[in-house]
């Protein structure tokens, strides 16, 4: 099993060591790239390197600690509108493994942060970063050069597969 899908991994400690912006945009590139609902691409990305504003970050969850040891987080946004508002979460959630994938394509490390549904949670980002009303902050992604090898773990189970009957 070689391909990044299987490479994938959560990565939580990073080297102290810039991302090159090329890689980001084509890890923001892959993100935007994904399926959506009628087409709407729902999504906005906020790309957060100030030292500052990632310590903030990484305390607006509790399981966002390195946030702040990161050199790039990436907060996914939603920005549905009223005839798909519905399929957002599937949107970018699409988005979201997008992005984890490209991030291992670049030879890099990242994990995924939930932030939507817990509209506390949301409140935080939107205050802090001065959301418009209408935007929903969706999950925060840490990336960064990793500092271990990503090690593959066979998840396959077949017993949760069922062939034309249940
Ligand atoms: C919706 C969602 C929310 C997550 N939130 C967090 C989080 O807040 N902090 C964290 O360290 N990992 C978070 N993760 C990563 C999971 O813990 C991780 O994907 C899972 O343990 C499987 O490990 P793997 O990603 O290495 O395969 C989240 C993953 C998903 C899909």
């Amino acid at each position: 099993m070689e391909n990044i899908i299987f490479k994938r991994r959560s990565i939580r400690s990073f080297e102290d060591k810039p991302v090159e912006p090329e890689k980001v945009e084509r890890i923001l590139r892959a993100g935007m790239q994904a399926p959506s609902a009628h087409n709407k691409q729902p999504w906005e990305f906020l790309v957060v390197t100030d030292k500052d504003k990632r310590d903030a970050l990484s305390q607006m969850s509790p399981y966002a600690g390195m946030v702040a040891y990161a050199p790039v987080a990436i907060i996914v946004i939603g920005h549905p509108d009223s005839m798909t508002e519905k399929f957002m979460p599937q949107d970018l959630g699409a988005c979201t493994e997008n992005i984890l994938l490209q991030i291992v394509e670049e030879g890099l490390g990242g994990c995924w942060m939930g932030f939507y549904p817990d509209m506390a949670r949301c409140a935080t980002i939107t205050n802090y970063f001065n959301l418009p009303e209408d935007r929903i902050p969706f999950c925060v992604i840490a990336l960064g050069y990793s500092q271990r090898e990503n090690s593959f773990v066979d998840r396959y189970d077949a017993s949760k597969v069922h062939f034309n009957k249940w």
